[in-house]
């Protein structure tokens, strides 16, 4: 939460002090133009991941009703409760690899009676189906947020497919739709969003762009939304899979079909999977580094934009009036499994690096609003750069989620050109910026301006000239921590947390300090 000022004097503001003020000798200028805002920053590109996968969902999200853990028909209140904080605005669920082998039947019905299955893809383990269609429906409204289902493509079929969107969608008396109604739920579910497949070039069934394109059609054709609420223009968005990191010629070909395509399919969106791994097999520890690691993994991490930008490029050529999304619904860092952790459970901590991390992504992703209109970041929970981690009865909240926490404002509001020169820090071929920052408009009028000071030893002050608005007033949040590896564990949970900025506003000057590696969201009201 934002802290009101206790001091307003003349204009001058100041809000409660958190850190050290060192001031760097040169600030560094900003140019913040909220005269005529630009694209609306999509509220999708803050989605979440959540796979069948290690303790992602069991433990994570789902403990059963007879649990100790306090649970609302089986899903833990305390994660519940820290996800509403973030206003999740979708959830990409079950898969991942595990989506293109699960088979949505097997988790429907009296919990009792359901299949236990394999999870091959990840770890070998015995998949309960107790965590099924439903429980993730319920699981959704609990935290107020819509659903991203991914559809079976690899080993599944287009008529399993539509019959679990008729199941789920169907309002007129069908059988599917009475079981549906028999089991719990009568009403039509609202489904979004619905992948089809996914990493079709890889585990979703090694297929070439010619073979992913004709089942493309196919399942874009016939699996259909029913629910009468979400046809025309509220109707559910298609989103085909895209390229894995670089692979322009992916993109190439889907787009370009694309471009011919005939009344019978269609699309609205394309992924991109690109995690922060610096080297194929994932290597780097999540924990117990220093700034030269820091450095490596940010450096990385900003490829970022360039594949954003190559991908866009190619879409524009066909899709010019942008009618096609760019959704990086896996995003995020990757790092060598934690020691003695279940081997492709996919465990690692997380810390201030991460945070710093994910406000560089997602200021790629504001900075591209006009195409970037979905992304969800690999894993919500317990698996890769989760938001939140949980042992037993015991939740800690990461510095990832206080990241995505404080980027909340940005949901929905209107992108304002930020003009600087972030000049530079590092040393050898490890070069990067020293700042970076985004700035948007939100519906009440309130301007919202992200800094982040990569540079992990020096604070950085800056100056930012703001036109457009008359500025009365701002208020500023950070998150910073001791050191780069910084964590936040079961027995010191809140060792990286936000604390009040100093934020100076002068007329239309507005001056801070950056503490070194922070990320700092400031409010400015007229
Ligand atoms: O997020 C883990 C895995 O990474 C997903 O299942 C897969 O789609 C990707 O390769």
């Amino acid at each position: 939460m934002f802290m009101k000022s206790p001091f307003v004097v003349g204009g001058l503001l100041l809000a409660l002090a958190s850190t050290a003020t060192v001031h760097a000798a040169d600030p560094l200028r900003l140019k913040i133009d909220a005269t005529t805002p630009g694209a609306q920053i999509d509220r999708n590109i803050f989605g979440q991941f959540a796979e069948h996968l290690g303790h992602g969902v069991y433990e994570g999200i789902w403990v059963g009703p007879d649990s100790k853990i306090p649970n609302t028909r089986g899903i833990r209140n305390d994660v519940v409760a820290a996800l509403r904080a973030l206003k999740v605005p979708n959830v990409r669920w079950p898969g991942g690899c595990f989506a293109d082998e699960y088979h949505w039947r097997k988790g429907i019905g009296p919990s009792s009676q359901r299949a236990v299955t394999l999870n091959p893809n990840w770890g070998g383990v015995t998949e309960p189906n107790t965590f099924g269609t439903h429980e993730f429906m319920d699981f959704i409204g609990q935290i107020g947020s819509r659903a991203y289902l991914s559809v079976n493509l690899g080993s599944g079929t287009t008529a399993e497919a539509a019959d679990w969107l008729e199941y789920l969608t169907a309002a007129q008396p069908t059988t599917l739709a009475k079981e549906r109604g028999a089991n719990g739920h009568p009403e039509p579910y609202s489904i979004p969003y619905l992948g089809i497949g996914n990493e079709s070039w890889d585990c979703g069934g090694n297929m070439s762009t010619d073979y992913y394109l004709s089942q493309l059609k196919i399942y874009t054709r016939f699996v259909r939304n029913y629910n009468p609420a979400q046809q025309g223009d509220k109707q559910m968005l298609k989103i085909a899979v895209g390229p894995n990191e670089g692979n322009v010629e992916w993109t190439e070909a889907i787009m370009k079909a694309y471009q011919k395509k005939q009344w019978s399919w269609d699309m609205q969106g394309l992924s991109l999977h690109a995690y922060t791994v610096v080297k194929w097999p994932p290597a780097m520890p999540s924990v117990g580094f220093g700034i030269p690691d820091y450095d490596r993994v940010l450096k990385s991490t900003l490829e970022m934009e360039s594949l954003v930008t190559k991908h866009s490029a190619i879409m524009d050529k066909y899709d010019p009036k942008k009618q096609v999304a760019l959704v990086v619904d896996e995003w995020g860092a990757w790092y060598a499994a934690l020691p003695g952790s279940t081997p492709g459970f996919l465990v690692q901590q997380n810390s201030m690096r991460d945070a710093i991390l994910a406000s560089l992504n997602l200021n790629i992703f504001a900075r591209h609003a006009d195409r970037v209109r979905m992304a969800n970041i690999a894993q919500m929970i317990n698996v890769l750069q989760a938001m939140i981690l949980t042992d037993k009865e015991k939740m800690v909240l990461t510095p990832s989620y206080h990241a995505f926490r404080m980027y909340t404002p940005f949901q929905d509001a209107k992108s304002v050109p930020v003009q600087f020169d972030a000049g530079s820090y590092g040393s050898g071929d490890v070069k990067l910026p020293r700042l970076d920052a985004i700035a948007a408009r939100d519906a009440s009028g309130k301007l919202w301006i992200e800094f982040t000071n990569l540079d992990p030893e020096n604070p950085l002050q800056v100056e930012a000239d703001l036109s457009g608005i008359a500025a009365k007033s701002a208020t500023g949040e950070t998150l910073t921590a001791p050191k780069v590896d910084s964590v936040n564990s079961f027995e010191a949970p809140n060792a990286v947390a936000p604390k009040p900025a100093v934020v100076k506003l002068q007329g239309n000057k507005l001056t801070l300090t950056l503490t070194p590696k922070s990320l700092t969201v400031v409010a400015v009201q007229e």
